[in-house]
C-alpha cells in the first residue's frame, strides 16, 4: 500500500521536492466512504473527541480528509482510517480534521457587554487584591481568549492593580498553535476593525500582510491542547469560565460529562458561560441561572 512507504514520516512536508505531495498530485482519491467506513470514522470521532456526528456529514468529512489522504499518498478511505489507527502520530492530524473551529471575536456581543459592565466591576469589587483567572475552554484559533484579554486588560490598565491570567484550551493542535502565534487576516480581524477600532488599534500591530496581538497580552494568555473530555488538574481552577459553541457538538451524556468535568474547574462562585444556542436546562448541575447563557456555581457558603 502506498502509505507503507511513509511509515516513520508520516510528518513529512509534502511540498518537499519529489515528497508525498508529488506523487499525491497523481493520486486520485477512489469512491466515497462505505457504509462501514463511514461508521468506523463516526465512532473514531466519537471515541477520541466526543463529537457525535450524523452519517449525512459522509461528504462533509470525506471532503476534509482528501487533502491529508493526499498528501500521505493514501487513495482508499479504509486505508487512512487504518493509517489512522497504527500510527499514533496521526491523531493530531486526524483530529484538526474532524473538528469545527468557527469563531471570532466578540462573539455574541450581548456576553461581552455582561463580562465587561457587569461581571468584571463586581468581580474586581469583591477580589480586590486578587488575579482574576479566566478558561476559555474550546478556544479554537484564539479569537475568544484575546476578547476576554483586552477587556480584562482594559480594566487593568484603569483600576490597578487589577490582574488576570487566560488559558485558552482546544483539541485540535492546529488552532492551538494559531491562537499562540496571535496573528490574524482577513475577516475575523476586519471584523474587529470595524466593530472595535479602539481595542483593534490598542491591542495589535501590523505584521506584514496580517495583525499580531500585543507582546504584552500574549505574555498574559496561555493556550494548550486538551480535552474536554478529561477533567484538569485539581489545583487548576477559573473565576469564569467560557464553554460556548461546543457543547452542541456532543449527545447529552457526553455533554453532561464535559460541563461535571468543567465545574470541577470553577471556583466557588465562578461563571459559567455558554454560546448562544446552548443551555444547561435538562441537567442538574447545581449551578444557578443567571440570564440566557449564564450560570453561577454557589459561593464558598453554599449559596448559588
Ligand atoms: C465552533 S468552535 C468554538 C470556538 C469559541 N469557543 C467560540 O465560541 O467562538 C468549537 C471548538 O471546540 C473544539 N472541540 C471540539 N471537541 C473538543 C473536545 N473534546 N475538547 C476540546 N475542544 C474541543 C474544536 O476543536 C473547536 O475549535
Amino acid at each position: 500500500m502506498a502509505y507503507e512507504a511513509l511509515r516513520g514520516a508520516p510528518d513529512a512536508d509534502p511540498t518537499e521536492p519529489g515528497g508525498p505531495a508529488g506523487s499525491a498530485r497523481a493520486h486520485g482519491i477512489e469512491g466515497e466512504l462505505s457504509p462501514t467506513e463511514l461508521r468506523k470514522l463516526l465512532d473514531m470521532v466519537r471515541e477520541h473527541t466526543g463529537i457525535a456526528m450524523a452519517e449525512r456529514k459522509r461528504t462533509l468529512l470525506q471532503g476534509r480528509l482528501r487533502p491529508r489522504m493526499r498528501a500521505l499518498s493514501i487513495g482508499v478511505y479504509g486505508d487512512y482510517l487504518r493509517y489512522v489507527e497504527t500510527h499514533p502520530q496521526e491523531w493530531p492530524h486526524f483530529i484538526d480534521l474532524v473538528t469545527t473551529n468557527e469563531t471570532s471575536f466578540f462573539r455574541t456581543p450581548r456576553v461581552w457587554t455582561y463580562f465587561a459592565e457587569r461581571f468584571l466591576p463586581e468581580w474586581l469589587a469583591a477580589h480586590p487584591r486578587e488575579t482574576l483567572r479566566a478558561w476559555s475552554a474550546a478556544s479554537s484559533s484564539g479569537e475568544e481568549a484575546w476578547s476576554i484579554a483586552m477587556t480584562a486588560d482594559t480594566v487593568r490598565l484603569a483600576s490597578p492593580p487589577f490582574d488576570y491570567t487566560i488559558l485558552g484550551t482546544d483539541i485540535s493542535m492546529n488552532v492551538v498553535q494559531a491562537a499562540r502565534a496571535g496573528r490574524y487576516r482577513g475577516r475575523s480581524i476586519e471584523q474587529l476593525i470595524a466593530s472595535r477600532p479602539d481595542l483593534a488599534a490598542r491591542f495589535f500591530s501590523a505584521e506584514g500582510d496580517a495583525w499580531r496581538v500585543a507582546a504584552d497580552l500574549r505574555a498574559r494568555v496561555q493556550f494548550e491542547r486538551f480535552n474536554l473530555l478529561e477533567a484538569l488538574p485539581r489545583e487548576r481552577t477559573f473565576d469564569i469560565v467560557f464553554l460556548r459553541n461546543v457543547l452542541i457538538y456532543f449527545d447529552a451524556p457526553t455533554q453532561q460529562r464535559i460541563v461535571s468535568n468543567v465545574m470541577s474547574a470553577m471556583r466557588p462562585g465562578a461563571m459559567l458561560v455558554l454560546g448562544e444556542s446552548e443551555s444547561l436546562q435538562r441537567f442538574e448541575t447545581g449551578l444557578r441561572f443567571e440570564q440566557p447563557l449564564l450560570y453561577r456555581k454557589a459561593d464558598g457558603d453554599g449559596r448559588a
